[in-house]
């Protein structure tokens, strides 16, 4: 009994950590966050203990015996002025926490839209361009990144624990919220709001980068979708093209300029598939485009279970040669 109790303990513990964890802060935001917790517990903790041995004291001696002018020490001093005092010093210590959100650096801003269920990401460059993407967020270490967050149909939450606090996403309504990342690493955010039958696998990746890595990789993403590099990638993308896939999805440099669906240009170089649900390889692609609403129930997207194995593989190809 005691055993189990020890491994369930110890278990529930394994689950803090990880890329997905409060307790894991890879960024000044969440520092906080975790500090604002831990002070918050010891006050509880000192609150609890205090309480509870003015509640032995009280239970023990016999209320004739007690001074009245003591019981009324107590209620005053145990009922009013501790806890002015206790609350007191953890709100002043919170309130700062809670100031308006603080100022990107150099203006670096992405624009997050939460769609049914999955990520529409746009990097606003410095010189004006707008880089769109999906299912993924890259940002750079040492410096604050701005996030302006909307919603299409419903509303979801924006949260991802390792880097900051959670935002609610508001159709119609802009909310911001702004990260300054300082571990490189791979973090993952989970939509925090119930938004319908597959909210649960409404994930993504965050990538933290060295600002070097970062402007090669958004120059990278700048550019337009590559060319298929092998005869089965360029049978694919005939098969992109003969099943309209173009009409949902953008693909830049092709004529594939649906804006319905997560942009495709460089699928290939995420690190999951599926907004955070399934692995970037074929395998898994060419399983999603099949069974789109079985894996994911109720999106958009129609299953493709009519296309043949060879099609499916060659389509699969394609998207994963599109780095
Ligand atoms: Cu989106 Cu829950």
């Amino acid at each position: 009994m005691r055993t189990s109790a020890l491994l369930m303990g110890l278990s529930l513990l394994s689950a803090c950590e990880g890329r997905q964890s409060v307790l894991n802060p890879a960024g000044r935001d969440a520092q906080d966050v975790l500090s604002l917790i831990w002070v918050m517990f010891g006050g509880a903790v000192l609150l609890w203990f205090l309480l509870g041995v003015i509640f032995v004291y009280v239970t023990k001696v016999e209320p004739r015996e007690m001074p009245r002018r003591w019981g009324e020490a107590l209620i005053i001093g145990g009922g009013v002025i501790f806890p002015v005092i206790l609350l007191g010093a953890l709100l002043t210590y919170s309130l700062p926490m809670m100031k308006p959100q603080r100022e990107a650096d150099e203006g670096l801003k992405v624009h997050i839209t939460a769609e049914q269920w999955w990520w529409r990401v746009a990097y606003e460059l410095p010189d004006g361009r707008r880089v769109t993407s999906a299912n993924e967020l890259r940002l750079p270490t040492g410096r604050r990144t701005g996030l302006v967050l909307n919603a299409h149909k419903v509303i979801h939450a924006f949260w991802v624990p390792a880097l900051g606090g959670k935002v609610d996403m508001i159709p119609g309504r802009e909310t911001y919220l702004s990260f300054l990342p300082e571990e490189p690493g791979v973090y993952r955010g989970q939509c925090a709001e119930f938004c319908g039958a597959s909210h649960a696998l409404m994930a993504f990746e965050t990538v933290v980068m060295t600002p070097e890595d970062y402007a090669e990789w958004i120059e990278a993403e700048a550019s337009d979708a590559a060319k298929p590099a092998s005869a089965e990638a360029y049978r694919g993308a005939e098969v992109f093209a003969r099943e309209g896939c173009g009409g949902c999805h953008t693909v830049r440099g092709t004529q594939a300029q649906g804006q319905v669906g997560p942009d495709l240009t460089h699928v290939g170089s995420r690190k999951s598939l599926g907004a955070g649900i399934l692995e970037m390889t074929e395998d898994d692609l060419s399983r999603f485009i099949a069974h789109t609403e079985d894996i994911k129930p109720e999106v958009a997207m129609p299953g493709y279970d009519h296309l043949t194995p060879e099609d499916l593989r060659a389509l699969a190809a394609y998207l994963k040669g599109l780095t």
